[in-house]
């Protein structure tokens, strides 16, 4: 009787382990026997292959260079109906609509997918990307394949067939209006599966204007959840969105599949194994350019008492 009991239990306890056969670190528990970031490879040889992401930027590393020039977006401003849900991992919502973007050495024309987010807990560190060593609360991740595919599935062969916009977030003093009825919307997805429709978004009111978006950085990368397949050109943004302390904070009353909160949902920064990070012309630029300026006017200025 005991015998069958315990193998009872042990039979639930293998299905709940099974009915996610990853995790976040967070979700590493005593009871909970799920894979966290270091055990993904796994059941996923690719987590611990040679381009994988996110992460960390250092910025004296990164190249400049001059094709990395303002990205081309179209659709991104049609409002639209998508379907918000909570997979468990993440909230995603599907976008249904030609939007696109190319331009900025992309050497394609990508399509919006969908998009997620990676958070902390109540605005605390939280973004998978980081920035000389910064992590920022939250980070969005807008996913496209390649306009020439179907399927993310296919898109996904390739070794450039999936092009991912990171942005991140700051912690503002007021609320971002654009954000009211999205982050409505999340009350309605508490629960692992919970799915809602939200109607008339658009793209670009979750991100920056045009004009903000000119500084990024460039690299190869990969999925950053299993199977962390290496087929993603990443552009990282260097502005944040800002968002305040609330808005962020209401990521953090979303639930995993077990019920617990789902906090600190990113995974840690990956090595670099070789690779570099690109930057596109920036402020960074300007500033050595008016440096060296301001170099040859005083060794000028030094040399006409002469
Ligand atoms: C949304 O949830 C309903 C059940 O509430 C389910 O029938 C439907 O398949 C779900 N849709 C998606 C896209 O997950
Ligand atoms: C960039 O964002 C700031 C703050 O939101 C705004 O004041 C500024 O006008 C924006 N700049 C451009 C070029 O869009
Ligand atoms: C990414 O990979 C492609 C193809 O190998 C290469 O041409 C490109 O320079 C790489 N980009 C960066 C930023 O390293
Ligand atoms: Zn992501």
């Amino acid at each position: 009787m005991l015998a069958l009991i315990s193998s009872v239990l042990l039979a639930s306890i293998l299905k709940t382990c099974t009915s996610a056969d990853w995790c976040y670190q967070i979700q590493v528990t005593c009871e909970s026997h799920c894979k966290g970031p270091d055990l993904w490879h796994e059941a996923h040889r690719e987590c611990m292959s040679h381009r994988q992401s996110p992460i960390n930027i250092v910025t004296k590393k990164t190249r400049l260079d001059p094709r990395l020039t303002p990205l081309e977006f179209s659709g991104y401003q049609e409002a639209f109906s998508g379907i918000l849900k909570n997979n468990g991992h993440s909230v995603t919502v599907s976008v249904p609509h030609m939007a696109t973007v190319g331009g900025g050495d992309l050497r394609a024309t990508y399509k919006a997918v969908q998009f997620h987010f990676h958070w902390g807990e109540n605005g605390g560190p939280g973004s998978e990307h980081t920035i000389d060593g910064e992590q920022y609360p939250m980070e969005l991740h807008i996913v496209h394949m390649r306009q020439d595919f179907s399927t993310l599935q296919d898109a996904l062969k390739a070794p450039s067939g999936v092009a991912v916009l990171g942005f991140f977030y700051e912690e503002s003093r007021s609320s971002n209006r654009k954000y009211d009825g999205f982050i409505e919307a999340l009350n309605k997805v508490e629960h692992t599966n919970d799915n809602t429709t939200i109607r008339s978004i658009s793209l670009s009111n979750l991100i920056l204007s045009e004009g903000n978006m000119t500084k990024y950085y460039r690299y190869n990368g990969s999925l950053t959840t299993p199977p962390c397949t290496e087929a993603v050109v990443w552009t990282v943004f260097e502005n944040p969105i800002p968002l305040s302390k609330d808005q962020l904070s209401a990521f953090s009353n979303l639930k995993f599949h077990n019920n617990t909160p789902m906090v600190k949902t990113f995974r840690p920064v990956q090595p670099h194994k070789g690779r570099f990070v690109h930057r596109s012309g920036s402020a960074v630029l300007l500033a050595s350019f008016t440096l060296l300026l301001v170099g040859v006017i005083s060794a000028l200025g030094l040399s006409q008492p002469n």
